[in-house]
């Protein structure tokens, strides 16, 4: 569904991206993690045809990103900026959600059943301005307008940074479920503990380079890797990590609560 070829880009003398192949199958839903200034919004520009690769190829459904118009990818990729207001630029809720629409659809009554079905997937009221609504509102209206066309493939570029705990949840909620109908995700993410809740690949990138790509957890594992991408792994699969033998498959409160319980029930039927 998307393949990556030996794909090189610069913005000027400096390369940005070095050599970077991988391929994400339709329904996958992966994370692109690494430092600030690793190239993580680069590649997500690469990947929705924003950019073109300065050698190397970059294929979206057999299309050639180099030589398709922007418009014709637009149809097939939704994708989410991580400043909200670079997104939204109209004064209803619901004229914010047809604009996406009306540029790829014709037939108005189609429109407008679409319109009404996210306006009340989303709970959101059609005529508010989208500029009264908090940043985590004005986010999850930008993420239903890209829903409302339903694009085979979302690409978010840290769709929760600067919103609180709820709003992220909500946020990852929907792109779960979203995820589950067969929607390819690909996000940028910088909170560890969202990309294992919700990543099934992750895909490193450190100083332009793909140095790992694999499913979450062994990823996780990987201590060199995550040192030479400054990433720090979930709390607790580190804790996890210190404590070694016995609580090596540990990645959350929940696995960790289990095991422990476990083992001090154990305990307990030794000493009786
Ligand atoms: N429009 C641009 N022009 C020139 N250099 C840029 C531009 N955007 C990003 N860069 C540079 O490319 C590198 C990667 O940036 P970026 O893809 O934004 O990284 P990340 O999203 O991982 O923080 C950085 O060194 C950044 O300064
Ligand atoms: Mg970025």
């Amino acid at each position: 569904m998307i393949r990556l070829q030996n794909v090189c880009f610069n913005y000027d003398r400096d390369r940005t991206l070095t050599d970077i192949s991988f391929h994400i199958n339709k329904g996958e839903f992966a994370a692109i993690i690494g430092a600030n200034g690793a190239g993580k919004s680069t590649l997500c520009r690469l990947l929705n045809g924003l950019l073109k690769p300065s050698s190397g190829s970059v294929e979206i459904n057999g299309l050639d990103t180099g030589h398709t118009k922007s418009s014709v990818l637009a149809r097939q990729i939704g994708f989410l900026f991580q400043n909200p207001d670079r997104q939204i630029c109209r004064n209803t809720v619901a004229e914010e959600i047809l604009f996406g629409l009306e540029l790829l659809y014709k037939d108005r009554e189609f429109i407008a059943e679409r319109l009404e079905k996210v306006l009340s997937m989303f709970g959101f009221s059609a005529e508010d301005n989208p500029f009264n609504l908090s940043r985590g509102e004005r986010q999850r209206l930008a993420l239903a307008s890209l829903i409302a066309v339903e694009p085979e493939i979302l690409i978010l570029d840290e769709p929760t940074t600067g919103l609180d705990y709820k709003e992220c949840i909500e946020i990852m909620e929907i792109v779960r479920e979203m995820n589950k109908k067969g929607t390819t995700v690909i996000m940028v993410c910088h909170d560890m503990e969202v990309v294992l809740d919700y990543a099934e690949r992750v895909l490193v990138l450190s100083g332009g380079k793909l140095i790992a790509d694999g499913e979450t957890r062994s990823v996780f594992c990987m201590n060199d890797v995550l040192e030479q991408a400054s990433l720090i792994p979930p709390q607790m699969a580190s804790l996890a990590g210190r404590l070694g033998s016995g609580f090596e498959d540990v990645f959350t409160v929940e696995e960790m609560t289990e095991l422990i319980l476990e083992k001090s029930n154990e305990k307990r039927r030794v000493e009786v």
